[in-house]
């Protein structure tokens, strides 16, 4: 089983992975926690380069080829083996950033993003996607006190000083991307504290995992 986590910055993914792998974990399941971009050693480069502000000069062409090129060596050396070993892999974003960020906020073609996809890495889809979804206002507020307080490293900020307008066509594409896939994408109101976050997550596993342990 392949579950992925999105949101805009600040949405607040990162804290409820841990909550689902012990989640999981209770219930007999073998869990693998990753995350694009950096899911790999060598993609934990490529992300150096992608989040880095200094990369300002970065082509959306060659931004996306790099979103890929970390996506290939993620699914064949980490995701497709562990799926295949009968782990549930939870995955910190994964294509629909790539839709909602490249394609939409970047308004490259969307095609180019889709053929991409079925070519590298043969459509491989999630079959669960949670859209932690809140106004960029508070989403970037927040992302700026974790930078602020040290929380997050500062070399990885290009995204976070892109423009407001930038994260709304973010929201936004993720928005319609949801509702065409409502039976893949659960919205979550990321607005609430992480308690709040992780209540409306847990109650959507409970249906797919089972109440309670064996
Ligand atoms: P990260 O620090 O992991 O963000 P967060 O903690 O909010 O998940 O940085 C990942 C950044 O990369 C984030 O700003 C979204 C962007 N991104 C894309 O633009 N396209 C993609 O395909 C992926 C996977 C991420």
């Amino acid at each position: 089983m392949f579950i992925t986590l999105e949101g805009i910055e600040g949405s607040g993914k990162t804290s409820q992975v841990n909550n689902m792998a012990a989640f999981l974990e209770d219930r007999g399941r073998v869990c693998l926690l990753t995350r694009e971009p950096g899911g790999t050693k060598i993609g934990r480069r490529i992300r150096q380069v992608l989040l880095d502000p200094e990369s300002r000069d970065l082509d959306p062409v060659a931004e996306l080829l790099l979103y890929n090129a970390d996506r290939v060596q993620h699914v064949r050396k980490i995701i497709l083996p562990a799926i295949a070993a009968g782990k549930v892999v939870v995955c910190d974003r994964y294509v629909d950033a790539t839709r909602a960020y490249q394609g939409v906020a970047r308004n490259l073609d969307i095609e180019l993003v889709e053929t991409l996809h079925r070519l590298l890495v043969a459509d491989l889809k999630p079959d669960l996607t949670f859209l932690l979804d809140l106004p960029p206002e508070e989403g970037l507020a927040r992302a700026w006190a974790q930078i602020n307080s040290g929380g997050r490293s500062d070399r990885e900020t290009r995204f976070e000083k892109e423009t407001l307008s930038f994260h709304t066509s973010v929201r936004k594409g993720y928005l319609s991307l949801a509702a065409q896939e409502p039976d893949r994408f659960v919205i979550i109101d990321a607005r609430a504290s992480i308690e709040g976050v992780w209540k409306q997550i847990a109650a959507v596993l409970e249906k797919a995992f089972g109440a309670s342990p064996d």
